[in-house]
């Protein structure tokens, strides 16, 4: 997504994102439903002596640290990808969407850079072309992802994705859009450790592990549907089912149950962990800013960080 475009300067951006549905599920083919938020991650490109690459992102304490090995990696993916040998450039990653767990923290900075290459480069990439881009910057991050997060970052609003050859995309349209609060658990997680983790009891277990997967194949259609005619009280109930698979798989930990237990407590409709899950972020439905602002300001009495912005 381009912003602007200097003669010698190239700035582009990548969107954050919530899964509201199914991740984890997602990679194993079944359908997911993830929004873009309005944080963004913006990335800017300069001529230098040799390849550099700031990152001015605000993190969650940890982050670009544990991450820097996977960060490097992954942008030379990118390049690679790109077709581009040896550039000599600057690459500022900043904006306002935190380096956080559960966020697409890392998919949207893929999107931005892709984007800021072809825009410096004069390369004329599209938009389907700068996903693919960032998918396999994504590879750098987790191994084997299933394409959500950079979908989410490069198209932006409401978004059905389910896995497969080709990739299922479609926009969902919502009635308007819906207020939500964010809660960062501050913990790091490293989502390519967490969906071996899923993998592994699957293999071990397949019995209770197909049943869990079926439940949540059959949730997410009934999601579509509640979320296209707008009936939040289904995908409050809805959410909170997903919620509990995610738990019967494993992927939860007793800070992001917490914050979705308070945040229900706090009369959100509806709450889950959001993402790779084992720390990161948790999203809750909270429809009106003032039930936003009751929910958000409960989280943060009790010391954690929030963003509240809206899906749809
Ligand atoms: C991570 O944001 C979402 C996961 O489903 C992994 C993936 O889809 O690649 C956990």
């Amino acid at each position: 997504m381009m912003i602007s475009k200097g003669d010698y300067m190239a700035e582009s951006s990548g969107f954050g994102k919530v899964i509201l549905f199914n991740e984890h599920f997602v990679v194993y083919n079944i359908p997911a439903i993830a929004s873009a938020i309005g944080m963004k991650t913006v990335t800017s490109i300069e001529p230098a002596d040799k390849l550099t690459l700031i990152d001015n992102r605000k993190e969650t304490p940890g982050y670009k640290k544990e991450k820097m090995g996977q960060q490097k990696n992954s942008l030379k993916r990118i390049i690679h990808a790109a077709g581009i040998d040896n550039p000599n450039i600057k690459i500022i990653i900043e904006g306002d969407l935190i380096a956080s767990s559960g966020i697409g923290a890392s998919a949207a900075s893929c999107v931005a850079i892709a984007s800021a290459l072809s825009d410096y480069f004069n390369l004329g990439f599209s938009d389907k072309k700068i996903n693919e881009i960032a998918y396999e910057g994504e590879k750098g991050y987790h191994g084997t992802p299933s394409g959500i997060d950079n979908t989410a970052a490069t198209y932006g609003g409401l978004v059905w994705f389910k896995k497969g050859k080709p990739n299922v995309i479609e926009r969902l349209n919502i009635q308007s859009p819906v207020e939500i609060v964010i809660a960062n658990t501050g913990i790091v997680a490293d989502t390519s450790k967490v969906v071996a983790g899923v993998r592994e009891r699957k293999e071990k277990n397949p019995g209770k592990y197909n049943k869990i997967f079926n439940d949540a194949e059959k949730l997410v259609y009934d999601a579509r549907k509640a979320l296209e005619v707008f009936d939040l009280k289904r995908v409050r109930a809805l959410m909170n089912e997903n919620h509990s698979l995610l738990q019967e798989i494993g992927v939860s930990c007793k800070e992001l149950d917490f914050l979705v237990k308070l945040a229900k407590d706090n009369g959100a409709y509806g709450a889950k962990l959001t993402g790779g899950g084992a720390g990161g972020n948790m999203v809750a439905l909270t429809p009106t800013k003032h039930l936003q602002e009751k929910v958000a300001s409960a989280i943060e009495k009790e010391g954690f960080e929030v963003l509240r912005t809206t899906i749809g």
